[in-house]
């Protein structure tokens, strides 16, 4: 029960590896980032906030051993492992405006991760999210079902909170499916969005429905811009949740972001849909019959990941 968080000296890593230690169910939580340099000196953020959420085992009463290190060596044998390295948006940037530069560092954290936990499970939260799940799939060799992307439960968790805001309900009673990429084009199903079971449209007009469709999809764009960086407390609850499932073999239902080969009509790209997470990673990717209007979306949703993989690609030609 070893998990090894990558970029834990920053925002959403250090999140991730609270919240999975918060859940104590996990041995140990090997926090990994690389030296830093402030006012000359040299600082080890990752040492650093793993002593400070250690220190605070005894308040929140946990077991899990969180470990700052910066070097590989410390996370051997690792069961699952969460890659938050790389740089996150700042105003007027999208996401695939970090393509290059975290092509380079997922790319290279994947290589000394997985040499020393070759058969570990990866999930990604470094943005592009889907193309950078694919280069950590290219470049570990693992099997399809032990590399995923965390998206899709932020994403959700972001539509259901801003619906439980609007209807005046407890979030707890909200469920929802999205699909797709993790970006503008998105796909929130308000089909299989429910309250309490109960079909969404029931409580809320197709005007105010759609505009929180709308937000969802902006939603992070709306954090950066009142932040002037990207979010980590939901992103981080949300990989925790993952990791979780995981661990404890829960069988759990999440969209997340999968390697497809054929599903849903795609095929060699990952992209948001719903899968079964347990031991071993994905058991499972789930097919569900889509109108014709939903498929418009997933597939333009698609596309948009491929042209972003094709630069990609184009990058690494160079
Ligand atoms: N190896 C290990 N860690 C690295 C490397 C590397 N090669 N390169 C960068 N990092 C670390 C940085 O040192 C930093 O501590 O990644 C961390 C990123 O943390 P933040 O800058 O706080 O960024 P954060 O908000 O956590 O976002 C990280 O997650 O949600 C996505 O879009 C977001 O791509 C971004 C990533």
């Amino acid at each position: 029960m070893k998990v090894t968080v990558v970029g834990a000296g920053g925002n959403v890593g250090s999140t991730v590896s609270m919240a999975v230690a918060q859940r104590d169910f996990a041995k140990e939580v090997v926090m990994v980032d690389i030296v830093q340099e402030k006012n000359g000196n040299k600082i080890y953020p990752s040492k650093g906030r793993a002593l400070d959420q250690w220190e605070s085992s005894p308040i929140h009463k946990f077991d899990t051993k969180l470990t700052g290190s910066v070097d590989y060596e410390d996370t051997a044998g690792s069961d699952v492992c969460v890659i938050t390295a790389g740089v996150p948006r700042r105003p007027g940037m999208s996401r695939d405006d970090l393509l290059e530069t975290n092509a380079n560092i997922v790319q290279s954290v994947t290589e000394q991760l997985i040499e020393h936990s070759p058969d570990t499970i990866l999930i990604i939260v470094s943005n592009p999210l889907d193309v950078m799940a694919q280069v950590a799939y290219e470049t570990s060799g693992l099997d399809s079902s032990r590399v995923m992307g965390m998206a899709g439960i932020l994403d959700t968790a972001r539509y259901r909170s801003f619906l439980a805001e609007e209807l005046d309900v407890s979030p707890k009673d909200i469920q929802a499916l999205l699909l797709g990429g993790h970006g503008d084009t998105m796909v929130p199903l308000p089909r299989f969005t429910t309250i309490a079971g109960m079909p969404v449209t029931q409580f809320i007009d197709d005007e105010k429905l759609e505009e929180i469709v709308e937000r969802t999809k902006g939603g992070g764009g709306e954090l950066v811009n009142l932040m002037g960086t990207s979010a980590w407390y939901a992103p981080g609850a949300a990989a925790a949740q993952m990791v979780e499932a995981i661990m404890l073999d829960q069988n759990r239902i999440f969209p997340c972001a999968a390697y497809l080969n054929g599903e849903y009509g795609h095929e060699d790209l990952f992209l948001g849909v719903p899968v079964k997470l347990g031991e071993g990673g994905i058991k499972q990717i789930i097919e569900v019959d889509l109108i014709a209007e939903e498929q418009d979306l997933m597939d333009t949703s698609a596309d948009h990941v491929h042209s972003v993989l094709a630069e990609f690609r184009e990058l690494m030609d160079k």
